[in-house]
């Protein structure tokens, strides 16, 4: 922690540029299995919203670890740092007042606890979406071979193969991508955005 910095507050308060822009921030924050539709659903309600004219942006593991985190790994304490690293940024964009989504695989609760907490305590909502498939599911789909290399040892620490993932127990949206198309998952989630008033 570096010492001797001083927090700079701007002449703009959150609610009043929340006025004048007339959008709220928050950050979506998919987790979920690789090849589980996290990305997927996440593009697709980008492109929704943004035909809406609501700013989004979205933030993906794979395109993530090309930049800001490309010195990171997928031990433990490297996938927390990935998931501290990715809500502080989720965090700015929401506090811009854009509808941040994040899409990795976020494996351990404690981590997406600490993202949901980071928002809270900044008045920022953080809704949770589990892109839930079991793993036979995304097994089969394992549209880059990963599960396979995972299988034959060709990959370590591999997420649902040789490292866990920590389910979510309370996500704010469910959704079975085995059992639903991309359109009907990007639907519950903008229905929950309504119903909450987060969106129009
Ligand atoms: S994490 O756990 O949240 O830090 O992972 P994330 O940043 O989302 O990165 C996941 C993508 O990295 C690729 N990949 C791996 N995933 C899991 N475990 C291991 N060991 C691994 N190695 C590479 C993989 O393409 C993941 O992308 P998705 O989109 O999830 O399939």
């Amino acid at each position: 922690m570096a010492t001797n910095i001083t927090w700079h507050q701007g002449h703009v308060s959150k609610e009043e540029r929340e006025t004048l822009l007339g959008q709220k921030g928050l950050t979506i924050w998919f987790t979920g299995l690789s090849a589980s539709g996290k990305s997927t659903l996440a593009t697709a309600l980008e492109q929704t919203l943004l035909h809406a004219k609501i700013s989004s942006y979205r933030l993906d593991g794979d395109n993530i670890r090309f930049g800001l985190n490309k010195n990171l790994g997928f031990g433990p304490d490297d996938r927390t740092e990935n998931i501290r690293r990715i809500a502080e940024v989720a965090k700015l964009f929401a506090d811009s007042t854009s509808i941040a989504l994040t899409a990795f695989i976020s494996p351990y609760r404690a981590d997406r606890d600490a993202a949901r907490k980071l928002h809270q305590d900044a008045g920022i909502p953080f809704i949770e979406v589990y892109a839930d498939a079991p793993l036979d599911v995304v097994e089969s789909r394992d549209p880059k071979g990963l599960y396979k290399k995972a299988k034959a040892g060709e990959i370590k620490e591999f997420t649902g193969i040789s490292a866990p993932y920590e389910e979510p127990l309370a996500a704010e949206v469910h959704i079975r991508t085995d059992q639903m198309s991309i359109e009907e998952g990007v639907q519950k989630i903008i229905e929950y955005l309504v119903a909450n008033g987060y969106v129009d």
